[in-house]
């Protein structure tokens, strides 16, 4: 099953799409991680990228889908199973794009999901977010603490907040995703693809929803 994730920033997709791809077997691609690995290991992709992400503005078309179709096409060769991609498309452009990139695999798109949340709790959650440096968790100073301050509960790593989710950056995303992104979700409703799922209540509650809008139950 091949599945794109949407929804706001703070929605949720990264947690949801960790979740489902193991319990699925499916391969998750997030750009957000790729460009924050990219930024890490200061490649050129990374140096060209961080203004943009630094800013909350979405980083040009041609880097994202350069980035996601090397990978789609890397898995070709591997394993058979499905895609989840979370925060890629954002653009028109990109679906269109996105569409190239499955006909060429052979593969087509089976769902949309829209996971949905009001704006203070996007930004209550951007903001207590912490990630592990060590192995990339994901914490959060209210939902999710870690056991000890700033410390991964998995690795012991240090814990960091990221550049993009200060208030005013996460407000800035919010508002990118509005104009640019939300489009696209009549894009896809007019194929008939999108499933809308509330994003509020703990992770479990949203997994259960998401699991019956995509019929991935037994
Ligand atoms: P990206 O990393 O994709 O950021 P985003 O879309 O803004 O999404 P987030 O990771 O902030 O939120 P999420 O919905 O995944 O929530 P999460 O599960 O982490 O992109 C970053 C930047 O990269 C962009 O701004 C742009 O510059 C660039 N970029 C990326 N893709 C691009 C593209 N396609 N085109 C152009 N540029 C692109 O959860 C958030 C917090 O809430 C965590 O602390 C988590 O623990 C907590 N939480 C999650 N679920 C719950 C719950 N149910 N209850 C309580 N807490 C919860």
């Amino acid at each position: 099953m091949n599945i794109v994730m949407m929804g706001p920033p703070g929605a949720g997709k990264g947690t949801q799409a960790k979740i489902l791809a193991e319990r699925f077997d499916l391969l998750h691609l997030s750009p957000g991680d790729l460009l924050r690995e990219a930024v890490r290991e200061g490649t050129e992709l990374g140096r060209k990228a961080k203004t943009f992400m630094d800013a909350g503005l979405l980083v040009p078309d041609e880097l994202i889908v350069d980035l996601i179709g090397a990978r789609i096409r890397e898995e070709e060769t591997g394993r058979a199973r499905g895609v989840i991609l979370d925060g890629f498309p954002r653009t028109l452009r990109q679906a269109e794009a996105l569409d190239g990139l499955l006909e060429e695999s052979g593969r087509s798109l089976d769902a949309v999901v829209n996971i949905t949340l009001p704006v203070e709790e996007a930004v209550r959650r951007l903001t207590g977010r912490r990630v592990c440096r060590g192995c990339g968790a994901n914490y959060h100073l209210l939902y999710k603490p870690p056991r000890a301050l700033g410390v991964c509960d998995l690795c012991g790593g240090p814990l960091y907040q990221r550049t993009d989710d200060t208030e005013e950056t996460a407000r800035s995303r919010l508002e990118v995703y509005r104009r640019e992104t939300e489009p696209l979700i009549s894009y896809y409703a007019r194929r008939g693809l999108v499933r809308e799922v509330d994003g509020r209540g703990n992770v479990d509650a949203v997994t259960d929803r998401l699991v019956k809008a995509l019929r991935l139950g037994p």
